[in-house]
């Protein structure tokens, strides 16, 4: 405790849905109708994210974590293929290479804006190279226009992870359709949720058609085709697929969650400038800089990072100071290639990716959603404040 009475009162949670009436009834609408699972609901939120994007077709799923994983066994990879990706990010972007039966190479990231290097990027392309995978970090495009270049010399599929990025533009697009496919999260912390879900974007028909197939064990024809009127229960395994579909109690709030993306980015965004001025006489609180090319961040994180040499603590001995003033926090991401099986099994080691390395260890992600109150910023400073005071060196 760094005072008797803490910074606040009740606890400020790191994330909070945004959910309204509209989401209530039409979940109720869905669960009245005796149709719960993948049904009109689901076509319709396909159809409108994949117009959000202006890519050809959009394929939900139960996650972004099940897209990534969809996407990537469309690859057909092989033991020794790589696929170079950014060690700051949930380490499913990964772990799915993994899964899929390829190596993960990792390129550092831009040590200011934590968006994955270009240049290392290429610097890491071998013979062996099939994909890059780029994460729009925390909501801000990467750089897509030099990435799609360096993926075009060498022949290489680049796919965006987009977890982060339900509208995100770069160059005055919205990304997702400038890739072989981008894979978007409606975790319920993110910009638009559906609880658990995600979408993947795609613009080659014969990909998504394939996803759909391994999204429901591989068999031609999902739920809504067998059992509605019309349908056929008959079936025919075309490969081995996967339990990925969506349903339409989640695409129920998904729908009116679309409806509302923009709204709930226009105060996100209003609330991350807040936070700008809010921490801009706090020098041990560093917020990210912001990328050089034009681009419209989505403010799904506002990440900090920590100046450890003015303080006598560690980032998690901070986040833990700050729960006990009652400011909840998010920690995106400790770098993947320093995790114990990412170490173990490839023998990756500390000082291979020395930006990713620097900031894995003193970021952490302040409160911020739609209803967080400018009020709750100022208790989120006077918390850092009261920390940083009792920790100074
Ligand atoms: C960069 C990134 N990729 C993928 C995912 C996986 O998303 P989901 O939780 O929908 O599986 C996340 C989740 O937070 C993420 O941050």
């Amino acid at each position: 405790m760094t005072s008797d009475k803490p910074a606040r009162s009740a606890f400020l949670p790191f994330s909070r849905p945004a959910i309204g009436e509209e989401e209530i009834k039409e979940v109720v609408d869905s669960l009245r109708s005796g149709w719960l699972t993948t049904g009109p609901k689901v076509l319709r939120l396909e159809k409108e994210f994949a117009a959000l994007t202006g890519a050809k077709t959009a394929v939900a799923v139960t996650s972004a974590t099940a897209g990534l994983h969809l996407v990537l066994a469309t690859l057909d990879l092989k033991p020794d293929d790589e696929v170079i990706t950014t060690p700051i990010t949930w380490p499913s972007t990964v772990n799915n290479i993994v899964i899929c039966g390829a190596k993960p190479v990792f390129a550092d990231v831009d040590k200011s804006t934590l968006q994955i290097d270009p240049a290392d990027v290429e610097r890491r392309i071998t013979s062996k190279t099939r994909a890059v995978i780029p994460v729009h970090f925390a909501g801000a495009p990467c750089d897509m226009d030099a990435l799609d270049a360096i993926c075009r010399r060498h022949g290489l599929l680049l796919i965006e992870d987009a977890a982060h990025a339900a509208g995100t533009s770069y160059k005055g697009r919205i990304v997702g359709n400038g890739s072989e496919a981008a894979i978007f999260s409606f975790h319920v912390i993110k910009n638009m949720t559906t609880g658990e879900g995600g979408m993947i974007v795609c613009s080659d028909e014969n990909r998504a058609a394939r996803m759909r197939r391994l999204r429901f064990h591989g068999i031609s024809r999902d739920a809504w085709k067998r059992y509605s009127k019309g349908g056929s229960p008959q079936y025919d395994v075309e490969e081995p697929g996967f339990k990925y579909n969506m349903m339409d109690i989640q695409a129920a709030i998904g729908i009116h969650q679309l409806k509302k993306l923009d709204e709930f980015n226009r105060k996100r965004s209003e609330l991350a400038l807040n936070y700008q001025r809010l921490l801009s006489d706090i020098p041990e609180i560093m917020p990210l800089g912001s990328a050089t090319y034009e681009h419209g961040h989505a403010w799904h994180l506002f990440v900090v990072r920590l100046e450890l040499d003015a303080l006598k603590i560690d980032r998690d001995q901070f986040m833990n100071a700050l729960q006990e003033e009652n400011i909840g926090t998010g920690l995106h991401f400790p770098a993947v290639h320093l995790q114990k099986y990412y170490k173990e099994r490839y023998g990756y080691q500390r000082g291979m990716l020395p930006n990713a390395e620097w900031n894995g260890e003193r970021l952490f992600s302040l409160p911020l959603y739609p209803t967080l109150r400018e009020e709750d910023q100022e208790d989120v400073k006077a918390a850092l404040r009261r920390i940083i005071k009792k920790y100074k060196q």
